[in-house]
């Protein structure tokens, strides 16, 4: 990749593809103009393809927190009770988006390091009374733990009452496998820097049958992120705020990437990616967070050992060109969490966990980033297969 200056290994911004810079770089349009419209519905039908719906994908500017309070604004009203299942720090904004704008929320709260269990929201769902919505967080990227979510929505979607199922699949959705109108999903959301391959700046939002006709009645205030206004520039090719261009001209590319490679290889790349992490992850003798059964396809968070000084060690890993992410909100300074989503190869992965085990040995750590790096491609090798 051109000006690869640092090995940027944060779960978003993703490094992006030399085509998609370059697409990025075109000079501006009129985006009330027909070169735009062919941009926008390209772009979202495309989207729509790799998401799993026949329904409207809508293209808005902002970041991913844009589309989690877009998706609530639109579907819900002021005292309506909302399940929101959280798993970690991005299931607690969801929480705090649908309180700020008035619903009751309640919580199915879940150890931060685990997943949700189907079984236990069926119970929880069978126990209370009927809730508008339940809120789920598909891959948790705070804690790196992923949701089983088809066995999840199939609980939802037979719970008492027909509540509308909201997922926020912003670092999950394009890389893992996620089947919207299939499994039963309303509505879900995601942004550009994530699996797409893009610059941040495009907030994507994957609208089904319900969820539009719950947009009718809800009642939460809105005007930026009102979908019925969308809606109607959208008929037109058009948005009805002046959009990203150039982040939208990168994101043609980066799904017109993986449209090419096709939906099943993708997800097959990044679980064999995924697990080469983890393996080099174990052979520096780190614990990874994730149970086996839970592991994320696009982040891998690892405890860090006791005591240990996650500043100085990220300053260290930062000299030599690599750049991860610490923990979030309670976590912070206790784990380390690594991306691999988007344009994403065996060789920056090698090479991330190879300075990641050099600079824990400069910490003492009994760390060979070496031989690490050489487990992270044996293990690629041994499930590579499936993604040629
Ligand atoms: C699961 C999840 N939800 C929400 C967000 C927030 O997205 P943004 O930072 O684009 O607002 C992120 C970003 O990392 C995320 O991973």
């Amino acid at each position: 990749m051109r000006g690869m200056e640092q090995n940027l290994r944060t779960p978003g911004p993703t490094p992006i593809p030399d085509a998609v810079r370059d697409a990025q770089a075109q000079q501006m349009i009129d985006h009330r103009g027909t070169e735009f419209a062919e941009l926008l519905r390209e772009t979202s039908a495309g989207l729509a393809e790799l998401i799993g719906t026949q329904h409207e994908v809508m293209l808005l500017t902002g970041s991913g927190t844009g589309a989690l309070e877009a998706a609530v604004v639109n579907t819900l009203s002021p005292g309506d009770r909302v399940l929101v299942v959280t798993i970690g720090s991005f299931g607690d904004r969801f929480a705090q988006i649908a309180t700020a704008f008035g619903a009751s929320v309640e919580r199915f709260e879940v150890e931060w390091g685990q997943a949700a269990d189907p079984a236990a929201l069926r119970e929880h769902l069978a126990s209370t009374e009927p809730y508008g919505a339940v809120l789920v967080t598909h891959n948790e990227t705070s804690t790196g733990v992923a949701n089983p979510l088809r066995e999840l929505a199939e609980v939802v979607r037979a719970a008492p009452g027909d509540p509308l199922l909201i997922v926020d699949g912003i670092s999950g959705l394009g890389a893992m496998p996620f089947e919207m109108d299939a499994w039963g999903v309303d509505l879900v959301v995601s942004a550009s820097q994530k699996a797409w391959m893009a610059s941040p700046g495009i907030a994507i939002a994957a609208i089904g049958e319900r969820a539009r006709a719950a947009g009718e009645t809800a009642r939460m205030p809105r005007y930026y992120w009102d979908f019925a206004e969308a809606r109607s520039w959208a008929g037109k090719g058009q948005t009805p705020w002046t959009p990203a261009i150039a982040v939208l001209y990168g994101l043609r590319v980066g799904v017109g990437r993986l449209r090419e490679e096709g939906r099943e290889r993708t997800w097959a790349r990044h679980a064999a990616i995924a697990s080469a992490v983890v393996a080099g992850i174990e052979a520096l003798s780190l614990r990874p967070v994730a149970p086996p059964a839970h592991r994320s396809g696009t982040v891998t968070a690892a405890w860090l050992p006791d005591g240990f000084e996650w500043g100085a060690f990220n300053a260290r890993m930062r000299e030599r060109g690599l750049v991860i992410a610490g923990g979030q909100g309670k976590w912070s300074g206790k784990i380390l969490r690594f991306g691999h989503m988007g344009d994403v190869g065996i060789d920056e992965m090698s090479d991330a966990v190879r300075l990641m085990g050099e600079s824990l040995a400069e910490f003492g750590m009994p760390a060979d980033g070496s031989s690490a790096a050489d487990a992270v491609r044996r293990a690629f090798e041994s499930t590579a297969a499936s993604v040629r």
